[in-house]
């Protein structure tokens, strides 16, 4: 367990946006490096030993322009022993270096050497690579909607400690369209990137080595089935405030936890204007109380703040009605309606904010059941797998590029997971519940209601999806416009590692 850590007491920071190296005729250049640094976290916690991207927790944000691509060399500079435990008997890891890393852009639409296959991995100097490395420099074309991504490791059994550990930040597409818009802009839009951590008494990050009621068999490290921390960051600071006008602000939220999900909601009881999901702009601006958001999902808000003056507003995780109303971690942040008005609030929460078409429109041509299915390995372990099949089984999910399929995830676990498929942007068709207790029973899907159409906030462009238990949730996605080898997982970073992630291929049938 953490020390106690008094919250709101740090101000929010704000990670810089990062610079290019320089420009060529291709577009901006960029090196980032990861090393390992220490930073403060909280005020009464010494500084924490991290791993980040240019010594920053979290990482330098992206600042790009639609259409316009650039190129990253991302480099490792950091030590040879991993500062987590490493469970060597998930996927032959024991046999590979330690301290291995590849950077995913996660939610663009990249070519496949550049989107950071976990097998492409690659050690301090490039020394070492995986089987599937191929170059050091990446590039992202940017050629998607105006939205924020993130980047994050993606390493082969290790990602959810070299994401604890710090590697990962943001990345935000801007396009003219969107400035028209005339939303929250400039020191009025504030990127918030949430995790949860623990630490022990020295500041040290704590991330355990075995499930706590660990059988005398397990290897040890072993890998815990979820991870979740006993205290909320925003922007690498525990419990943050942030000082604000009375005015409208723009943030857009990232989950960029282990396993943990959020419920956000206000203290003040007022709601967030969402106008932006996973992929981009939705089509209308959605006025909403609470908003779920599993790992790796962003939400877009705004938030106004202009009837508040002199108020706090909290930024709450709502746990749910029968959770511990001590527990910690039901807060996240607090705003502080301090700031004198600068000038006046002109920003805009439009009501329609884009066009978005409809992929059921498109020629369907493979329809795909997918089970999300929980097994045990041979030490008795829990072994969650997506259709039964491990990471090294053949690939059975090859999509014909330019051609639109649907997925439909079939959970028959008992609790929700996010999946996220690479180089796509979907869209959300509907979910269906279904008997699970039968389906244990016989494997048959009886249908114990019809299907629903998603949330509002959920029918724009989606890169992750909750899978909920006992029910089928459907999505749709054109596979374009590039062909080759990419993966889909659950972003439940200690599910992707053992074993839920899977490749797929896009193939071009006329070669
Ligand atoms: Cu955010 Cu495959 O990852
Ligand atoms: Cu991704
Ligand atoms: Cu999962």
């Amino acid at each position: 367990m953490s020390p106690t850590l008094e919250k709101f007491v740090d101000r929010l920071p704000i990670m810089k946006v990062l610079q290019p190296n320089h420009r060529t005729k291709n577009g901006p250049y960029y090196e980032v490096r990861m090393e390992e640094f220490r930073q403060k976290l909280h005020r009464d916690l010494p500084p924490t030993r991290l791993w980040g991207y240019n010594r920053q927790f979290p990482g330098p944000t992206f600042e790009v322009k639609q259409d316009e691509p650039i190129r990253v060399r991302w480099t490792n500079h950091l030590p040879n022993r991993h500062i987590l435990p490493i469970d060597g008997s998930v996927h032959n890891v024991a046999n590979e270096p330690q301290v291995r890393t590849v950077v995913h852009l996660h939610g663009s639409e990249t070519k496949p050497d550049s989107d950071g296959y976990p097998e492409a991995w690659f050690t301090n100097g490039f020394k070492e690579t995986g089987p599937s490395f191929s170059r050091e420099v990446y590039e992202y074309p940017n050629h998607q909607r105006a939205t924020t991504l993130w980047y994050h490791d993606h390493a082969m059994g290790i990602t959810r400690l070299n994401v604890y550990a710090g590697l990962a930040g943001m990345y935000i597409i801007r396009n003219e369209h969107e400035k028209a818009l005339h939303l929250p802009s400039g020191k009025y839009e504030i990127p918030l990137l949430i995790q949860d951590r623990s630490f022990n008494q020295d500041g040290s990050l704590a991330y355990p080595r075995q499930p706590d009621d660990a059988a005398a068999n397990l290897p040890n490290p072993s890998i815990v089935p979820a991870f979740n921390g006993d205290t909320i960051l925003a922007n690498g600071k525990v419990w943050p405030y942030l000082e604000v006008e009375p005015r409208k602000y723009r943030f857009r939220v990232l989950n960029g936890s282990n396993t943990r999900s959020y419920q956000l909601m206000l203290d003040s009881g007022q709601p967030f204007y969402q106008i932006g999901s996973d992929g981009g702009l939705l089509k209308n601006t959605v006025k909403i109380e609470q908003i779920g958001v599993e790992p790796a999902e962003r939400v877009d808000v705004i938030v106004d703040f202009s009837k508040l003056k002199g108020k706090t507003v909290v930024m709450k995780n709502n746990l749910g009605a029968n959770a511990d109303p001590d527990d910690p971690t039901g807060d996240i942040m607090q705003f502080r309606v301090t700031k004198p008005l600068s000038r006046k609030d002109t920003s805009k929460i439009p009501r329609h904010l884009s066009r978005i078409p409809s992929l059921k429109q498109n020629n369907i041509t493979a329809i795909r059941q997918l089970k999300l299915v929980g097994s045990t390995d041979e030490y008795d372990r829990p072994l969650l797998l997506l259709d039964n099949k491990k990471w090294h089984d053949p690939v059975t999910e090859k999509p014909e590029l330019g051609t639109t399929e649907i997925w439909s995830l079939v959970n028959v676990t008992n609790f929700t997971h996010p999946i996220h498929i690479h180089l796509v942007q979907f869209q959300v068709l509907d979910r269906r519940p279904f008997d699970l207790e039968r389906y244990n029973q016989d494997g048959k899907i009886d249908y114990t209601g019809t299907a629903t159409a998603p949330a509002p906030n959920e029918r724009g462009w989606k890169d992750t999806i909750a899978a909920p238990s006992a029910q089928i949730t459907r999505v749709i996605a054109k596979f374009a416009p590039y062909t080759g080898d990419y993966v889909w997982h659950c972003h439940i970073l200690e599910h992707e590692d053992y074993d839920m992630m899977r490749p797929f291929t896009v193939i071009d049938p006329d070669e």
